[in-house]
């Protein structure tokens, strides 16, 4: 399958084959494609939970109203984001020459510390790269997947004894769809609706 027909292929699927297992190696296989995600200055905020375990995914289907996917599925992975991860700027960049070092760890710095507001937003910005590579990643190896924000953040994040420094982003199911309920592609804005050139008043991209 090549990108473009992985990209129309992929759907948010919200009914799974019960009872299916992903192993430790599919997993290792789509995490090692998410982090090469692409973050502001490469500080790689995410943090990702993955659950399998039936009770504990019984637990989270409660916290996410009720959704039947967070249940079915194999996996429920939270991505989350680390607001102080800009803190580790130092360890990233060690292996870049001192000019390097000596112009990016002052501007991140000086970026982000204090900034509760921007280590927020870059952590959004970051998880939900991260989560399309996941669902892309997913599909490229047979696993469909759904994103979900319909859930009590707060529950979810103490039920899985998130630190106080570590927000959810979003979830993202992993399984494989219930063939017999095959959803269409819903609708899509056009893209001349969506894209104008040099301007937001531009010309639409026809
Ligand atoms: C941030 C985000 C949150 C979403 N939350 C939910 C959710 O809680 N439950 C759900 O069934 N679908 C959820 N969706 C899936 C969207 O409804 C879906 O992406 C959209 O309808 C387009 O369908 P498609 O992904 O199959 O093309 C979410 C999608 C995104 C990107």
């Amino acid at each position: 399958m090549d990108f473009f027909e992985l990209a129309s292929n992929r759907r948010s699927v919200r009914i799974y084959e019960p009872g299916l297992q992903i192993s430790d190696s599919d997993l290792k296989k789509i995490f090692e494609t998410v982090i090469l995600s692409p973050s502001s200055f490469n500080i790689q905020h995410w943090r990702f939970i993955v659950v399998r375990d039936r009770e504990r995914k019984i637990a989270l289907r409660g916290l996410a109203f009720g959704q039947a996917q967070v249940e079915e599925a194999a996996a429920v992975v939270l991505v989350c984001g680390r607001l102080s991860a800009y803190d580790d700027a130092a360890r990233i960049y060690a292996d870049v020459d001192e000019v390097t070092r000596e112009k990016y760890l002052p501007m991140i710095e000086g970026a982000y510390k204090d900034q509760s507001e921007l280590q927020r937003e870059e952590v959004m910005r970051s998880g939900s790269l991260a989560a399309m590579s996941l669902m892309y990643a997913a599909k490229a190896i047979g696993w469909d997947s759904g994103p979900m924000i319909g859930f009590d953040a707060a529950g979810v994040g103490a039920m899985l004894k998130l630190d106080g420094d570590t927000i959810p982003v979003m979830m993202v199911v992993l399984g494989k769809a219930d063939v017999s309920a095959q959803s269409r592609r819903s609708y899509r804005r056009p893209v001349s609706e969506v894209v104008t050139l040099e301007g937001f008043d531009g010309d639409a991209l026809i």
